[in-house]
């Protein structure tokens, strides 16, 4: 694989480049303007002194990573004599599928072409496709470059050449990617993340108690076990008699709202819309943004550094 065609230099696009290119891989990214060039150019070099300070990549394999990207602002150069396409264009069907339309009068055929939406079917996005079956998603998690876990979604046109092709890529990537064999809403991250966040909303309105003390009993409780063994494997450990016992009772004392909370919805209609407006369940300034936000990346990185590690075998599983 010589070269991988990133389409969007926006959160996902410029690290989802940064992945391909840690890997000593080609990143081809369009932006749309040079200002968007500039932008993700920035945060690109940033991630990287954060991961040459973080002992992860030397300074040499530093600017090796930046000379393995180029940007473009022609769609055409982009995808030209590319191995392999991959869309962080907005979450929008219409924008997605006019894309697909471009790419396909020049691609050939047999180029596959993978989107990163967080969840839009593939078989609604590839309806109009010329080849579905070079279609598949590639669901990467925020950021990119630090979260292993990619969620594979062929739809019911892709065929298995599209989708072992995927596959290996991400696997030169150094992802972990996992297959989702149907086409569920959300995949199943976040299907998982929604359970979780709907319940936590229903025991913060029920007044069972703080925002601050429902976190904590995730991020100090399953939360420090979850890295280690997800809720199957967990439940393994908890004796599934046991689990089945509180799923008797528990089971039907859960929330099972089929729509957002209207706590949720006044929310939005007073501009509560969390770091990003400066309000959502906290208070958020710039300096606590910073502080949580690069907490939250040293924990990403020391996790990436055990997974190295687990890969060298210094450490068992
Ligand atoms: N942000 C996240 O946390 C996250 C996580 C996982 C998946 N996703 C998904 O990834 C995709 C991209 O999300 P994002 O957060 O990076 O969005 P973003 O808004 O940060 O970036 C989108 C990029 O697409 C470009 N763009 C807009 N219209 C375009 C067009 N017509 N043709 C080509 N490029 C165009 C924008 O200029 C921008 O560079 C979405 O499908 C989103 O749902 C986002």
């Amino acid at each position: 694989m010589n070269k991988i065609s990133i389409i969007g230099a926006g959160t996902m696009g410029h690290s989802i480049a940064l992945t391909v290119a840690w890997r000593n891989l080609s990143a081809t990214i369009y932006a749309m303007d040079e200002r968007e060039v500039d932008r993700a150019t920035e945060s690109i070099r940033q991630k990287v002194d954060t991961l040459v300070q973080a002992d992860l990549l030397t300074e040499e394999e530093g600017n090796q990573l930046l000379r393995n990207l180029q940007f473009t602002t022609s769609l055409m150069d982009c995808i030209n004599n590319t191995d392999f396409i991959i869309e962080a264009v907005p979450e929008n069907l219409k924008i997605k599928k006019e894309l697909y339309q471009s790419l396909e009068a020049v691609i050939p055929k047999d180029v596959p072409v993978a989107s990163n939406t967080s969840g839009i079917p593939t078989s609604s996005l590839s309806s109009e496709m010329l080849y579905p079956e070079r279609f598949i998603i590639t669901h990467f998690w925020n950021p990119a470059h630090l979260i292993p876990l990619v969620e594979v979604v062929p739809g019911t046109a892709t065929n298995e050449g599209t989708v072992k092709q995927t596959l290996e890529m991400l696997e030169l990537l150094g992802k972990k990617p996992i297959l989702v064999k149907k086409e569920v809403l959300g995949f199943i991250g976040n299907r998982l993340q929604f359970a979780l966040f709907r319940e936590a909303q229903y025991l913060l309105s029920e007044g069972v108690a703080s925002k601050e003390d429902i976190d904590l009993a995730v991020t100090h409780s399953i939360g420090r076990r979850l890295p280690m063994t997800g809720p199957l494997m967990s439940a393994d450990f908890t004796g599934l008699d046991v689990a089945v016992a509180i799923s008797e009772y528990l089971y039907e004392d859960l929330c099972n709202d089929r729509k957002p909370s209207s706590h949720m919805t006044q929310f939005i209609e007073s501009n509560q819309l969390g770091v990003k407006s400066g309000q959502g369940f906290y208070k958020w300034d710039e300096e606590e943004i910073n502080k949580v936000s690069k907490r939250r990346e040293q924990l990403l990185i020391e996790f990436l550094k055990l997974d190295t590690q687990k890969r060298s075998g210094k450490l068992e599983r």
